[in-house]
């Protein structure tokens, strides 16, 4: 079974995803790491992330260990990850790792396109949203408790510009495929979405 998870960025897809794929004994992909981890080794070189060779030629080379980084999440790591992501040659040289990662044995997979590039076929689709506010709450929360020193307005501007950038770029934009069930958390706590979801995955599946 392939369940795909899409949405805007903290909208709280990784939670639900890891929870998910752990109730249905399913391997789980944050396909968000593959980008993160591009985005990083474009840094490390000092290239710009907008830039397209660069870019590609990092996602053609990514290996394990990239995925495994620590410093994959932060402002930098946030912004590089959205500007590479824009990128044709990046999104295809990532497009196989994501099929065969699902195919063996299934999969939870969350992202931006799963349910309508990568796994078109998807049993399940769900789009998970938030309002701008609740997104940029959460991971006010998520980064304070990580130690980074930021303010809740420049959490959600960041959000607010990534946003932004996904959902108007031309490569595989960010939007819910027209078979997702929507899921909208921003009333819901972790347990809240958790349950709604596997409800919904119950009726689709049955
Ligand atoms: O955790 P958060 O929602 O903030 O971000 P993420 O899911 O880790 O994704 C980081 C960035 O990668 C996003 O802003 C997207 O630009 C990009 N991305 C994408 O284009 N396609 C995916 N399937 C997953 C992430």
């Amino acid at each position: 079974m392939i369940i795909a998870i899409d949405g805007p960025a903290a909208a709280g897809k990784g939670t639900l995803a890891r929870r998910i794929a752990a109730a249905l004994n399913l391997p789980y992909l944050d396909t968000g790491l593959l980008y993160r981890a591009v985005g990083r080794r474009v840094l490390d070189v000092g290239a710009d992330p907008a830039n397209p060779e660069a870019a590609t030629a990092a996602a053609k080379s990514l290996t394990p260990t990239d995925l495994a980084r620590t410093d994959l999440r932060g402002g930098p790591a946030d912004k590089a990850a959205s500007q590479v992501a824009s990128i044709p040659g990046v999104r295809a040289a990532l497009l196989e790792f994501q099929r065969h990662f699902g195919t063996a044995n299934g999969a939870v997979l969350d992202g931006r396109d799963i349910g309508t590039i990568i796994f078109p076929d998807a049993d399940v689709k769900l789009f998970v949203t938030a309002s701008l506010q609740a997104r940029a709450r959460r991971r006010h929360a998520e980064l304070l408790g990580r130690g980074d020193d930021v303010t809740l307005e420049a959490v959600q501007a960041d959000l607010a510009a990534r946003d932004e950038a996904d959902a108007n770029r031309k490569a595989a934009p960010l939007v819910a495929a027209a078979d997702a069930m929507l899921l909208d958390t921003t009333a819901w706590d972790a347990d809240a979405a958790f349950a709604q979801a596997m409800a919904l995955i119950k009726a689709r599946t049955k």
